[in-house]
């Protein structure tokens, strides 16, 4: 059976799925515009980029496919409005956001024509983006890397959004790593309508993290990928590197001045922008790696074309059994090391 068109708006992919957007610089134009080549959803992680900079970014990946493009943007940076109006001037076709829940954004993508997108990791949440106006809804559970909004898994989490969300595209996000995991929620008990999948793309040619980066991708163990205190006030997911392993020891790991002023609100425990480009660049030692939590599974550095080739054909093939139907991974029985205890940013 071939894998249904996603329709968000008046855009249709032709392949359900939305790589994740991934700040900083971390999905940058060079991996969105492959996917949307591919006929996924690519996306640009907006946050703690300069607008000038983003709206670069924009332009060049719409100057360069057809495809869609869309840009994420974090409620919690403190250049919010001015990313999403920048975003917009600059013509990108879809805005997707999470931590943090603005109502407003739903007011300025109707005046402007442009779908949004939100990621929610509660019913509450998701009934509330439906009732706003979200274009389409992305329900990121436990297993997603970066800023995590829940401690419960995906396939617990999902079912419960999937009975209250009925108008608009139901997507699923967090720990898919093939094409039989993206089959699995897609169809049966499930029924997303799509996927939004992030580290499997860290793991392409065309993502423009250092070779560094994706080296400590390559040579992470289930046990290297931990939760972290993040200074946004959210847990975040990353694999442990030197730079975490201070933090553990509980060593003082502030900077002495802030440099970007990126966050609404920030603890201050570290500098997230300096030390997520810190890895981005190459110092992975004194840097923070978000990660999903199946990241630990991937094994290879593939072109985006292959990597969408085998989302698409596994995907497809295990349409085809209906045995598959009713598949619980391992991962609905995987423990995820260490809890969160974080409450999601939208019950505060
Ligand atoms: C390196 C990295 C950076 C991320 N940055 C962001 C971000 O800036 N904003 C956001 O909403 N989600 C972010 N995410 C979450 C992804 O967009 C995605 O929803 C999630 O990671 C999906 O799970 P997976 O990585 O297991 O596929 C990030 C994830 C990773 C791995």
């Amino acid at each position: 059976m071939k894998l249904h068109e996603l329709k968000i708006g008046t855009f249709v992919a032709p392949v359900p799925l939305i790589q994740g957007g991934m700040s900083i610089r971390v999905s940058t134009a060079d991996l969105a515009i492959p996917v949307a080549e591919c006929g996924g959803i690519g996306t640009i992680g907006g946050s703690g980029l300069p607008v000038k900079e983003l709206q670069a970014d924009i332009r060049k990946a719409k100057e360069a496919t057809d495809g869609i493009i869309a840009v994420n943007i974090m409620f919690a940076m403190k250049g919010f409005h001015e990313l999403l109006i920048g975003s917009i001037e600059a013509g990108v076709d879809m805005i997707i956001t999470g931590a943090g829940f603005s109502r407003d954004v739903f007011k300025i993508g109707k005046e402007h024509n442009v779908p949004i997108v939100s990621i929610v990791s509660s019913v509450n949440f998701a009934r509330l983006a439906e009732r706003l106006g979200a274009a389409a809804i992305v329900v990121e559970a436990a297993e997603a890397g970066g800023h995590l909004g829940t401690d419960v898994l995906l396939r617990d989490l999902f079912p419960d959004i999937r009975k209250a969300i009925t108008k608009v595209p139901l997507i699923a996000a967090g720990g898919i790593t093939t094409g039989a995991e993206m089959a699995e929620i897609m169809m049966g008990e499930y029924g997303a309508d799509g996927v939004q999948i992030a580290s499997r793309f860290v793991l392409s040619d065309e993502c423009s993290v250092s070779q560094e980066f994706k080296e400590t991708y390559l040579k992470a163990q289930q046990k290297d990928i931990i939760n972290v205190e993040s200074p946004v006030g959210m847990t975040g997911r990353a694999i442990r590197t030197k730079f975490v392993e201070r933090m553990e020891r509980g060593e003082d790991v502030s900077t002495e001045k802030c440099k970007f002023k990126c966050l609404k609100k920030c603890s201050y425990k570290y500098c997230i922008n300096d030390r997520l480009m810190a890895s981005c660049t190459g110092d992975v030692d004194n840097g923070l790696v978000f990660c999903g939590a199946n990241a630990w599974k991937m094994d290879s550095i593939l072109p985006v074309k292959e990597i969408f080739r085998q989302f698409v054909e596994d995907a497809e093939a295990a349409y085809q059994k209906p045995e598959a139907r009713n598949q619980k991974t391992e991962d609905r029985h995987q423990k995820l090391g260490k809890r969160s205890e974080t409450k999601t940013p939208e019950d505060r």
